[in-house]
């Protein structure tokens, strides 16, 4: 645990000794490493060194994770599964959701994450029809445009709460009640949202909300989870299993399947002991911090970026108004990969996807990093599209 102080978001920033060297404002693809989350590898490693197999300890600390996951989203913990990817999580629903009702279709939207779309078309040897929704009128895809495009054949609606590649922040509460009016379940791909901003699965009345350790949670890859609306558990039989997703682990039976009661049954085999201990790390300073307090941190400073890039002549890909984008802002760029390239010549870390620049500020990030950002983009105005 950390002390229980809690520090201001410039104190914060030196628990993570990459700015000593670098400008890293690059949350978008991975968190960057706390001192914090470094200590909790190394007390993962000093209990193998000097225990051996301390299995309770890895128990207590999977539950640990999964009520202080639940605790971000305002659930239970029966709520929640515990798995070491997005896609072995939505790979767990997708095999496991009925299509055989009737209910055929399903709709997935042009901003996914490649798994997401990848598990349903996987689905098309179990019946699935896959539909892809695209942009609409305003240029994006709007909660509307994915309204429209159900049908009552419509079984999954999966869609992705801030677009990896362009910034775009869906209301994902609108999209989950239009499914569930077309009788459909909304899969939410959230990976790139928690931990940037407050979420209250139930006031948002959701039905399944992916999102992982990775990113904005500060911790590591290899430790997701996923929320699973509690009269939705006992409907979703997946295809893969494992002795943790079983309603007793220690049974060790293998003479049957017989499925936690709760969203455990999306667990699988033996959990990723390290990289539970990370994540619990990663959200004792998101919680130190408070979600509230970074998404107001993040817009400020990403009002300046806006303005800056404007000033520049440079255009969006995010759109301008923060209620439609979450932290990370898409540049658009002639040669995106030469510009991160610029960037990261001057010490900046950046990355980039389908022809955009993406800047994801985070707690740790202060103004100097975002003038650094548009000094360097002042000098490679030529890569700015
Ligand atoms: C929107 C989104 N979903 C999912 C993932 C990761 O998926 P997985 O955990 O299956 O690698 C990412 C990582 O880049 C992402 O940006």
């Amino acid at each position: 645990m950390l002390n229980t102080r809690k520090r201001s978001f410039a104190d914060l920033r030196a628990e993570f000794p990459i700015f000593r060297n670098k400008t890293y404002i690059n949350s978008c693809s991975y968190g960057a490493l706390s001192n914090h989350v470094r200590a909790a590898f190394n007390a993962y490693l000093e209990a193998r060194e000097v225990e051996g197999a301390p299995w309770q300890m890895f128990v207590e600390k999977l539950e640990q994770a999964r009520a202080q996951f639940a605790a971000q989203i305002n659930a239970s913990p029966d709520e929640i599964a515990l798995t070491t990817s997005a896609s072995q999580a939505i790979g767990a629903v997708a095999t496991g959701i009925r299509l055989d009702q009737g209910r055929d279709q399903v709709l997935i939207t042009d901003y996914e994450f490649p798994t997401s779309g990848e598990n349903w078309f996987a689905q098309e040897a179990r019946g699935a029809r896959v539909s892809i929704v695209g942009p609409g009128s305003s240029g994006y895809i709007l909660p509307e445009d994915i309204a429209a495009a159900m049908t009552d054949k419509t079984a999954v609606v999966a869609a992705t709460h801030v677009c990896y590649r362009n910034g775009f922040r869906q209301d994902i509460a609108a999209v989950t009640a239009a499914a569930r009016d077309a009788g459909a379940v909304a899969v939410i791909d959230g990976f790139q949202c928690l931990g940037t901003e407050p979420l209250d699965v139930k006031a948002l009345d959701l039905d399944i909300y992916v999102g992982g350790a990775t990113k904005y949670m500060l911790a590591t890859a290899g430790l997701c989870f996923m929320y699973v609306r509690k009269p939705l558990i006992e409907k979703i039989r997946p295809l893969v299993t494992g002795w943790f997703a079983q309603s007793d682990i220690f049974a060790m039976d293998h003479r049957k399947n017989d499925f936690s009661e709760t969203a455990r049954r999306f667990d699988s085999g033996t959990p990723p002991n390290v990289n539970v201990m990370a994540a619990i790390a990663g959200m004792d300073l998101i919680d130190e911090a408070e979600p509230a307090k970074i998404r107001s941190h993040v817009l400020g400073l990403n009002d300046r970026l806006k303005k800056g890039v404007r000033d520049l002549q440079g255009r969006l890909a995010t759109p301008d108004d923060p209620m439609w984008h979450g932290a990370m802002i898409a540049i658009k760029s002639t040669d995106e990969n030469a510009l991160v390239a610029a960037l990261e010549s001057d010490g900046i870390i950046t990355s980039c996807r389908d022809g955009n620049l993406r800047v994801s500020a985070h707690l740790y990030n202060n103004q100097q990093d975002i003038d650094a950002v548009l000094a360097a983009l002042d000098k490679n105005r030529a890569l700015l599209a």
